[in-house]
């Protein structure tokens, strides 16, 4: 999801105060959805991530019992989506616009997609929860997707074949339907989520992928054996063109086939839903901070290089396999929603091609993360405190030293290596 090693940029202090959550508050949410229930009889608050693993919002889950006007009682919950509650952090997240892309996805495409759906007779299809309530730029109240029965796959496993094909099929299923709303003016995602994260903050991040590309260069060399001289090389010397090299690989193409992409489609944001064999049948994703339009490979190369389990990640041929399926579903939807362009194999194919060099640095940023255990959150915050309050641009690069880091790497860079995107 967040990675928290990938925000921090200057944020100067300033003091807001946080909302609580409280029962006449949810109360007035939950009979808006239904209006039978009497009162909230008990409400309990507990945290749904560990501190350091989620940087840009703050998610509470609301556990209710509810008394019905019948004098019946149900349980019910709510997931509380909120800024972080830390002055600086609140600043910085409200400044990078991370919530507000949040609110508008909710607000104004999510609602529209659904209606959609629904006249199509697709309503199944959806891969999103529903927003109860958003509050500006500050709060959003959406239902608990746990309590429909969909979980994350523990990100040190890493998703099987079948989790794959799932995810990316729910994925290509979003993009078509982003580009058919977008092409009848049902949506304006184009023009609402024209750049992004990186994009708009790209002054204030400064030379971000630089400083990654050298402390990876440091952790090949200090816990990658020997024989990876040249690859070490190879990552400093690309440290001094990285930023720019992205920025450019990510600017649009309006000419090319657009989607509006969920920015952070990974293991960390799928939560899936399994029949009685355990086989998937369904994804919920939450999190469209980094939502924005742009070359549907993006998501697929944030997706393959940061999602799939070690054995799948740097095999050519299962990522092949994956794609391939990607684009069966999205030929098919774009026909489904009525659109009027297609879009073929090749043209998705050298799109990812053009791509490799995003999805690498990706791999990178987020695994580093990823793959760090539950008792190392709280030093994550603290590092995340502590270069918020000195305003400098750090890279918390303990991960890459991680063994399963390191596996997992060796096998990326391996395949980059036989596609050319590495040079050594
Ligand atoms: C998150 O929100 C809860 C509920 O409002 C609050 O008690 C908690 O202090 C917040 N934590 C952070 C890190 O912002
Ligand atoms: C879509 O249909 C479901 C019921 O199948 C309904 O609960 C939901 O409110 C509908 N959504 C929209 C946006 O119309
Ligand atoms: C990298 O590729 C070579 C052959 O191209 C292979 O012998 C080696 O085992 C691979 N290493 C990893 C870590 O996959």
């Amino acid at each position: 999801m967040w990675n928290p090693i990938y925000t921090l940029f200057l944020a100067l202090p300033c003091i807001l105060a946080s909302a609580e959550i409280e029962k006449p508050w949810l109360k007035s949410i939950i009979t808006q959805e239904c209006p039978d229930v009497e009162e909230i009889v008990s409400l309990t608050l507990s945290p749904l991530d560990l501190p350091g693993t989620i940087y840009g919002c703050n998610r509470t889950r609301a556990n209710m019992v509810l008394q019905l006007k019948d004098k019946s009682q149900i349980s019910k919950s709510v997931v509380v989506i909120a800024l972080p509650s830390d002055p600086l952090r609140e600043k910085q997240i409200s400044e990078s616009g991370l919530f507000e892309v949040d609110v508008n996805v909710y607000k104004n495409v999510l609602p529209r997609m659904e209606e959609f759906l629904n006249k199509t007779g697709l309503a199944e299809k959806k891969i999103w929860v529903t927003a109860l309530a958003l509050e500006g730029a500050s709060r959003l109240v959406v239902e608990d997707w746990e309590e429909q029965n969909y979980k994350l796959v523990p990100r040190w496993d890493g998703l099987d074949m079948e989790q794959c094909k799932t995810s990316v099929e729910n994925l290509a299923r979003f993009h078509a339907l982003s580009a058919a709303l977008e092409s009848q003016g049902i949506i304006t995602a184009k023009k609402s989520f024209d750049l992004s994260l990186g994009q708009r903050n790209k002054d204030k991040i400064g030379d971000w992928y630089g400083k990654v590309f050298e402390e990876f260069a440091k952790s090949i060399r200090a816990a990658w054996g020997a024989g990876f001289e040249k690859i070490a090389e190879y990552f400093d010397e690309k440290s001094k063109t990285i930023t720019n090299d992205i920025l450019k690989i990510m600017k649009r193409d309006d000419s090319k086939f657009n989607a509006l992409l969920n920015g952070a489609f990974d293991i960390n944001n799928i939560y899936f839903k399994n029949d009685e064999n355990q086989k998937p049948v369904g994804i919920r994703t939450v999190n469209f901070q980094n939502a924005f339009w742009n070359s549907p490979a993006l998501d697929l190369q944030h997706f393959l290089n940061t999602s799939p389990k070690p054995e799948l990640i740097g095999d050519d041929s299962k990522r092949g396999q994956i794609v391939e399926h990607y684009v069966k579903t999205l030929v098919k939807s774009l026909k489904d929603f009525g659109h009027e362009k297609s879009i073929t194999e090749e043209e998705v194919a050298s799109e990812i091609e053009r791509t490799e060099l995003v999805g690498i640095a990706n791999a990178i940023n987020v695994l580093s993360g990823l793959y760090m255990k539950a008792e190392d959150a709280a030093y994550a915050d603290d590092f995340i405190k502590e270069a918020l309050k000195t305003k400098q641009i750090k890279i918390d690069s303990r991960g890459m030293v991680l063994p399963k880091f390191v596996e997992v790497m060796k096998k990326i860079v391996n395949r980059s290596l036989k596609l050319g995107v590495c040079k050594c």
